[in-house]
């Protein structure tokens, strides 16, 4: 049995975090996106044991820290499902730590190829709390689209559609651990904040200037100072027209909202020329 699916990055349009919780994760008020970035991941499963992954890629680990792996063994544990074989090929495209969930959407993906090639039928709640063990942007990449995350981003609403729109994302140099930007904020000296009703009243009206003028991320703050181009990207993008630009999840990918392709594509363009890792996209709901 052999299935290939694409697995779609997601962007932040806001990420605001409440509190620290009681084990240590922090409470997110989050719209997050899925945008036409993708790896394609091909599983193959045949009677036997073991658990193989082919990604193409040196530095990502193949044992069990790789999300595709534990997303296998979540599933056969949930399951009972034993007795077979699974490799897992991921062709990446989308950059490793960048704030764009590619891990999340690769481990999403395979717990979903998994139960339709079993034909276990497990269903989207099913699926997203299984997820949840995998990861927290997991849950949201089971269906994707355009969502409300609350909690640690497993609480999901779904939302209008975006309206269409093109955007520009952007890899500064040097990446950003997810864990040290958590641990860098504190909630209650957080000085701005996302304003989400606002945010959530603009999509509900498809009012896409409204949305890209609520863009904001309370990471940004944290950022070590000097050690990232986030600035520097976001005053292309919006020189070369975005309606709006900020950093998606923990960074440091930066993106920018278009409603005309040909000024998406200038900034795609005159980013290419100082960036290796840039991408023109579009939302995917
Ligand atoms: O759940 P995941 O493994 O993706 O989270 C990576 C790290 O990000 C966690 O170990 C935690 O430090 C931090 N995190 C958090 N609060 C969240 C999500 C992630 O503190 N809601």
């Amino acid at each position: 049995m052999i299935i290939t699916k694409q697995a779609f990055a997601k962007i932040n349009i806001s990420l605001d975090i409440v509190s620290k919780m009681a084990d240590g994760y922090h409470d997110l008020i989050t719209v997050m996106q899925t945008v036409s970035l993708s790896d394609e991941i091909t599983v193959e499963c045949s009677p036997g044991d073991g658990i193989k992954i082919n990604t193409g890629l040196p530095y990502l680990p193949v044992d069990e820290r790789n999300i595709a792996v534990k997303a296998c063994n979540v599933f056969f544990k949930h399951t009972g499902i034993t007795g077979y074989r699974t490799e897992i090929n991921i062709k990446k495209e989308i950059p490793v730590s960048a704030g764009l969930g590619g891990g999340s959407t690769d481990g999403a993906c395979v717990l979903c190829t998994l139960d339709e090639m079993f034909d276990t039928g497990l269903g989207r709640s099913v699926l997203e709390r299984l997820g949840c063990r995998i990861g927290s942007d997991v849950p949201f990449s089971v269906t994707g689209g355009t969502k409300l995350a609350n909690g640690r981003g497993e609480i999901l609403t779904d939302l209008p559609d975006i309206p269409h729109c093109h955007i520009v994302i952007c890899k500064p140099r040097l990446s950003c651990s997810t864990p040290e930007l958590f641990g860098l904020i504190k909630c209650e000296k957080i000085r701005a904040r996302p304003d989400t009703d606002g945010l959530l009243k603009a999509l509900g009206e498809g009012d896409l200037g409204g949305v890209a003028r609520r863009m904001y991320n309370v990471f940004e703050d944290v950022l070590p100072r000097g050690k990232h181009d986030v600035e520097d990207i976001k005053n292309i993008l919006l020189d070369c027209g975005a309606l709006g630009a900020v950093m998606t999840g923990s960074g440091p990918s930066v993106f920018g909202i278009y409603d005309d392709l040909s000024y998406a594509n200038n900034a795609y363009e005159r980013l290419k020329a100082e960036y290796n890792e840039c991408y023109l996209t579009e939302p995917v709901n």
